[in-house]
């Protein structure tokens, strides 16, 4: 074991080293595990990640219609609008997005010519022209059911305005973020009272390879050590009981963390991250919330 951890520990600095080059030069891999010319797969991506979050909001709380006539925000989309332009297809009425870099703008046409085929195929009465011309509004920069907003700021208040939204979804982004309170408090602004939130945070180490053989290697180092590799946009290493604790801060209610995925077993964590608390076997979780 000891060996097995000496060797993923100097590994994991050989992977940060290598995340914080590519951020100093602006060599950025694409934020879905799919690249976005594989039209296919980041279509049916986007689909299920929607379909999730539904049937977990669904087991917080059912509700029948759980998106009609909703003012909806999404918190760092990524690559596309396939997210946005599936939940207007579903009746929510409004798609709000915001996000730190605009990876949308070099989305290929024909990611969005495939995702309307599909939807037709799907349900011959969506009204494919209605969520066209949404799409058209909004890479203008006019009005539209899509608003999709990059700012450096991250400040969802200003973006949005006060009591705007009544759901919020997010998929494998607040571990990005830069502070969970100060998102989390701007959101219990933006949110009417009966928001509802589904939220999937991945918990694991973001390198590819090193993911898959070591998924908590980012535990193993210091404050310290994981500083000095520090770059906007490093996993933020927040436990799920961190999350818990800010949605409480800013008033938010029955509060459900769900694991999804797990792992059997981990050693060489860091001191910080040893207390039972931090759910070390969770790799990846759901978290719902309510605000009264
Ligand atoms: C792994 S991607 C996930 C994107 C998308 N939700 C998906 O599932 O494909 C992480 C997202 O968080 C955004 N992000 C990264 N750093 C951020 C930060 N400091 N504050 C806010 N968003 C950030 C990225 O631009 C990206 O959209």
């Amino acid at each position: 074991m000891f060996l097995r951890d000496s060797f993923f520990y100097m590994a994991g600095i050989g992977f940060m080293a290598l995340a914080k080059a590519k951020n100093i030069l602006k060599v950025y891999s694409t934020p879905k595990p799919y690249d976005i010319s594989s039209s296919e797969k980041c279509i049916e991506y986007d689909l299920r990640v929607v379909e999730d979050w539904l049937t977990h909001l669904r087991r917080y709380s059912p509700d029948d219609n759980a998106l009609a006539g909703k003012s909806v925000l999404e918190l760092g989309p990524g690559s596309d609008l396939g997210i946005g332009i599936y939940l207007l297809s579903k009746g929510c009425s409004q798609y709000n997005a915001c996000d730190v870099n605009d990876i949308m703008s070099s989305t290929p046409d024909n990611f969005y010519e495939e995702l309307f085929k599909k939807l037709e195929s799907m349900d011959r009465k969506t009204d494919i022209s209605f969520l066209k011309k949404q799409l058209k509004e909004a890479k203008a920069g006019r009005p539209s059911r899509l608003n999709y907003q990059v700012r450096k700021d991250f400040d969802i208040l200003s973006a949005f305005g006060k009591a705007s939204i009544d759901l919020v979804f997010s998929q494998a982004a607040f571990e990005h973020f830069d502070d969970i309170n100060a998102t989390v408090s701007q959101l219990s602004s933006v949110c009417r009272p009966g928001t509802r939130l589904a939220v999937l945070v991945d918990l694991k180490t973001h390198s590819r390879w090193i993911r898959d053989k070591d998924p908590n290697n980012i535990y193993r180092y210091s404050k310290c050590v994981y500083n000095a590799f520090w770059f906007r946009g490093i996993p933020n290493r927040v436990r799920p009981f961190q999350y818990k604790e800010a949605l409480e801060r800013f008033g938010w209610k029955d509060i459900s963390i769900t694991p999804l995925t797990k792992i059997k077993s981990c050693s060489g964590m860091n001191k910080t991250f040893a207390d039972e608390k931090n759910q070390m076997d969770c790799l990846s979780v759901m978290i719902c919330a309510r605000k009264p």
